[in-house]
Formats: structure tokens, C-alpha cells, sequence
């Protein structure tokens, strides 16, 4: 055996043979088979000018997973660095693991809504198409992305159903398994997975939903995991300006593994199970973002004390408002009324 190899197996504790260290790419299975690499780097937000070179940058450092959307409307870039980092042999397209997700006014046109997210992304499949809000929007509104009535209110889609939209992407999965290797959701609570569950004859791969210790949605997370489905958390750091950070409970945390706010706020979501996606057009937050830890009971529980003092809060709010029925409430996005 190689020295160097027999050294670092003699230097492993059975701990460590039988609970790996959470790396950035540790792969979680998903019920299709494939795996999702643990940490994604997100694009919302990420502006023109911008996503391009921090897409490179993080493919070069070593991210596998980037979270993409249509809504976004920064898709043509992220394809570009896609085509870069390809054609320069950095990666090869299959160790890539690319997500994007049917925006609410394509609810009608799967099809449609996948074939611009690949032209624009310059790649013949995602590994994650997503339905990014259980919610269909009026595809021939006033506005292509954010249609609204004339009293400003948002333009509801009310003729189909989000069970209607599952229906069209898993028609969608299965008359081009080329094109789309999974399909799962976004936001959805227990109320509208059981509905859809009801109706489905492919179980979602994944529900992306908002996910950190101020809110934590453990509901979802628990019924996601009894039905194999499996969580993405996204706005881990509490989105814009990364808020969490400061937070005195994050930060002892922190202290305690002597490491900064980011690793503790990512490795929550390892510990749980989940995949996380952090967004970031800063290289080196991109670099910093890339280290996780195993955190143990003690550091769960004092993360969970976290909104149990300070109670819940959502930093990301649906595109349509409170006027389609949201009620602002900490068990997830729940439209049905
Ligand atoms: N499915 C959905 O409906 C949905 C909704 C929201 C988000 N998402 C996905 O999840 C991704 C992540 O969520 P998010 O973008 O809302 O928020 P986030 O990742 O929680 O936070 C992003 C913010 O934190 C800053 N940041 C990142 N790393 C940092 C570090 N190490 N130190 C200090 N600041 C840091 C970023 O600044 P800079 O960029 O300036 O460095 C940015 O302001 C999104 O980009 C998107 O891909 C999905």
C-alpha cells in the first residue's frame, strides 16, 4: 500500500470511518439514483457582470452544484462561465450538477419554460428542474415574469392547479429523460406536498425551500424526509447582507470550532441531512464558504434555541404577495386558504 495512504487510514478514528466529514461535495443520494453534490452556489441576485466570474471562480475552487432560474434572468451568463470552465477542461459537463427551476407564468409551457433555460445555460440537460413556486401566474399578463391586474395586485393564474404544473413536468421528464434527469418543487409546506402527492405518479426529487435557524421548518423537513424527498436550503446565511452573521447564538457557535458564521450556518444543513446552496459574488466569501465541520448534538440544540428566543423569521417572500392568500406564517408558504 502506498505509505502516505496507510499513513492517513492509521491516523483515521473509527468516527471518522463511519461518519465522514461533510465535505463541500459529499454526495446525498436522491430517489432518483443520482446524487446532489451537499453545497450549490446560488445566482439569485447575482448581477450581470457579475455571476459570470463567480461562477468561474467557483468551479475552479472546487463547487460542483450551482443553482440556477429563469427568473434570475442572469441564466445566458451563468451559461457562458458553463462554457468556459467546459471548454477548458476545468470540468466536464456530468461532474456538474445544474439546477434550474420553471418560473410561475410557464406553468402552462414546461416545455418552453426548460428549452429557454437550456439555450440560455448553453447545456443540453439540467440535473434539476424545479417548479420555483406552487403558484401559476398569467402567461400572457402584462409583464412576461411578474404579471399584475390593473389594480396592482398580481395576476394569478386560477384556471390550472400547481398539481396541473407537476403533472406537466412529469409528462415533461418522461417525454425527454434527456433533458431533465429530476424533477422536484420549491416552497412547498406539508399542506401542499400531501396534495400533490395525492395526484403524483413521480414523487419529487427535492423541495428547495428557505431553511436556516431562524427557520428552521422542521415540519417539512420531517414529512420530506418520511416520503424520500430531499431538502435544498436556500438564504442559509439569511439572504441579502447575510444577517445571520451576526447572530449571538451563530457566533458562539462559531467560536466554540473556531470558525466563522458561514461554516456553522452551512454545516447546520449537513447535519440535517440537506443539501445548501450559498450565494455569493465575492471570491473570497466563494473560498470561505466552501468549508464545513460536523457539528454535534450540543451545537444542533443551541442552534435550535436560536428561534425558540427570538422566534421565527423569513427573509424571502413570494413573488405574489400577500394578496394571493400568503399568510405570513413560520410553517412555509401555504396558498390554498
Ligand atoms: N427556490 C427559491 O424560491 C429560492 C429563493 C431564494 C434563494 N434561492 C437560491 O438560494 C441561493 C442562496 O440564497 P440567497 O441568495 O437568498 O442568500 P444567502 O446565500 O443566504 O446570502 C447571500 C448574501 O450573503 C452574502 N455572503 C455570502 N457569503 C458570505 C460570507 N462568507 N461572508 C459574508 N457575506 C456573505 C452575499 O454577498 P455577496 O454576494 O455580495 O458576496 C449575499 O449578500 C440563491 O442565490 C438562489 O440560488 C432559491
Amino acid at each position: 500500500m502506498n505509505p502516505s495512504l496507510a499513513n492517513f487510514i492509521l491516523k483515521l478514528s473509527p468516527k471518522d470511518i463511519f461518519n465522514p466529514k461533510p465535505t463541500m461535495n459529499t454526495a446525498i443520494p436522491l430517489n432518483t439514483g443520482a446524487t446532489i453534490p451537499a453545497l450549490g452556489l446560488g445566482t439569485w441576485q447575482s448581477a450581470p457582470g457579475e455571476v459570470k466570474k463567480a461562477i468561474i471562480h467557483a468551479i475552479e475552487g472546487g463547487y460542483r452544484h450551482i443553482d440556477c432560474a429563469y427568473c434570475y434572468q442572469n441564466e445566458d451568463e451563468v451559461g457562458e462561465a458553463l462554457q468556459d470552465v467546459i471548454s477548458r477542461g476545468i470540468v466536464k459537463r456530468e461532474d456538474l450538477f445544474i439546477t434550474s427551476k420553471l418560473w410561475c407564468t410557464f406553468h402552462t409551457r414546461a416545455e418552453e419554460g426548460l428549452q429557454k433555460s437550456l439555450d440560455l445555460l448553453k447545456t443540453p440537460y439540467v440535473d434539476l428542474y424545479l417548479m420555483h413556486w406552487p403558484v401559476p401566474m398569467n402567461p400572457k399578463g402584462n409583464h412576461p415574469l411578474f404579471p399584475k391586474h390593473a389594480d396592482g395586485s398580481r395576476d394569478i393564474d386560477t384556471s390550472i392547479t400547481h398539481v396541473d404544473t407537476w403533472k406537466n413536468l412529469e409528462a415533461l421528464y418522461q417525454s425527454h429523460p434527456e433533458k431533465v434527469k429530476a424533477i422536484g418543487v420549491a416552497n412547498y409546506s406539508v399542506k401542499y406536498l400531501t396534495k400533490l402527492l395525492a395526484h403524483s405518479t413521480i414523487t419529487p426529487a427535492a423541495n428547495q425551500i428557505e431553511n436556516h435557524p431562524l427557520l428552521p421548518q422542521q415540519e417539512i423537513v420531517d414529512f420530506c424526509k418520511a416520503k424520500n424527498i430531499h431538502i435544498t436550503a436556500y438564504s442559509p446565511l439569511g439572504s441579502t447582507g447575510s444577517p445571520l452573521f451576526k447572530d449571538a447564538g451563530v457566533v458562539d457557535v462559531a467560536k466554540k470550532h473556531n470558525v466563522g458564521p458561514a461554516t456553522v450556518l452551512l454545516s447546520y444543513h449537513l447535519a440535517r441531512g440537506s443539501s445548501v446552496l450559498a450565494k455569493s459574488v465575492t471570491p473570497a466569501r466563494i473560498d470561505e464558504n466552501r468549508k464545513l465541520i460536523t457539528l454535534d448534538d450540543g451545537d444542533l440544540e443551541a442552534l435550535e434555541a436560536i428561534h425558540k428566543k427570538n422566534g421565527v423569521q423569513r427573509f424571502v417572500y413570494p413573488p405574489f404577495g400577500v394578496d394571493a392568500g400568503f399568510p405570513d406564517k413560520p410553517e412555509g408558504i401555504d396558498l390554498s386558504g
